[in-house]
């Protein structure tokens, strides 16, 4: 018995004695400077715009091994829409001790609970394209956002509308009353950016003293087949009232756009689309001209810009690249409006010289 309480002591002393050690420890540089090992948590790999994202940081990363010194090694999760499944992912990428975590939260309103798991085990943590708080960035120095400013996205939606309202009127005020009529396809709930571009899209129409007025909006997820089936359902109660068809996304503006090409409408009868990102896809559909514009989301520059951070966090020193895009703790790339004007559409199809 004196033995059982005995060892049982003991073990208490060791656990205290390690919790202690732990707690109190901070993380020493990486020996290994030259080998970086980056954990990377997505929301939903299959996101047109987050596989953009991750291709772009694949390829930047074994750009960056062959002109340098360094071993990057990218670890990339799936958290299949899940945020029980991706905090698993994140234990399991702490456990392994990895050098940065870039993670693309499934639910911005988790964000503390890994903050404070990171901050624990000294990792830094580069949050992208999903936007926790603010208060949630500032509960510790080593945690970043590295991302584009939403409404600026929907203000952008907004100006290439506007232009259209100005310069091609007939078209798009299809009843002619000085009114536009327009349905929102909206984001998931609750993601900053389609809260921001829903808002700013239509403020910077009134703004501009266009009287606008929303026959109908709601949520497609991003997703293009949803996007579809809602737009499919406006069309058989208000088609021939839509206008506009705002989407906060690109892939969901495509959906709208399968629709009318499934009815047979011809182009210059589609209502004018809009969308953002501009994926490749997006930006045949704006040569196309069943497109109207959209707004380019720099996928290639955010991921530039994780992986200068990444480098840098490893190496304990300034990126001097990341100055002009950096407020703190906040690394904003600009967003770019795209209409057929910015592409090189004619050049595109023009057949190729002998
Ligand atoms: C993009 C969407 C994407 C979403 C994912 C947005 O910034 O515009 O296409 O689905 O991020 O979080
Ligand atoms: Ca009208």
């Amino acid at each position: 018995m004196n033995r059982i309480i005995k060892s049982f002591f003991t073990l208490c002393l060791i656990s205290i004695l390690c919790a202690g050690m732990l707690t109190g420890c901070t993380r020493t540089p990486r020996a290994d400077t030259d080998t970086l090992r980056i954990g990377v948590a997505v929301y939903q790999q299959s996101d047109t715009f987050i596989s953009t994202l991750m291709q772009a940081l694949e390829h930047l990363a074994q750009e960056r091994e062959s002109s340098e010194e360094i071993k990057i090694n990218l670890n990339v999760v799936d958290g299949h829409g899940s945020q029980l499944t991706q905090s698993e992912q994140i234990d399991r990428l702490i456990a392994l001790d990895y050098d940065v975590l870039c993670v693309n939260i499934v639910d911005r309103t988790s964000a503390a609970m890994l903050i404070d798991k990171a901050k624990e085990a000294n990792i830094p943590i580069i949050f992208f394209n999903r936007e926790p708080v603010q208060e949630d960035i500032q509960r510790w120095d080593s945690v970043y956002y590295v991302g584009a400013k939403a409404e600026e996205s929907g203000i952008l939606q907004g100006q290439i509308l506007l232009n259209a309202w100005l310069n091609e009127n007939e078209r798009v005020d299809r009843n002619q009353d000085g009114v536009l009529q327009y349905v929102m396809l909206e984001g998931e709930p609750g993601h900053q950016d389609a809260m921001l571009r829903t808002e700013y899209a239509v403020k910077t129409l009134v703004e501009a003293g266009v009287s606008v007025e929303k026959l109908d909006s709601n949520t497609a997820n991003w997703d293009r087949s949803q996007a579809a089936s809602r737009m499919a359902q406006w069309m058989d109660r208000i088609g021939d009232s839509i206008e506009v068809v705002i989407s906060n996304n690109d892939d969901m503006a495509l959906g709208a756009i399968d629709v009318f090409q499934n009815m047979n409408i011809p182009k210059e009868k589609m209502p004018v689309v809009v969308g953002v990102d501009a994926t490749a896809l997006a930006l045949e559909a704006v040569c196309d001209g069943t497109m109207q514009g959209t707004v380019r989301n720099d996928a290639k520059g955010i991921a530039k810009c994780m992986l200068d951070l990444a480098i840098s966090l490893n190496r304990g020193q300034e990126a001097p690249e990341l100055e002009k895009y950096q407020d703190g703790q906040y690394i904003w790339l600009p967003y770019q409006k795209v209409t057929k004007e910015q592409l090189p559409c004619e050049e595109a199809r023009a057949p190729a010289q002998p």
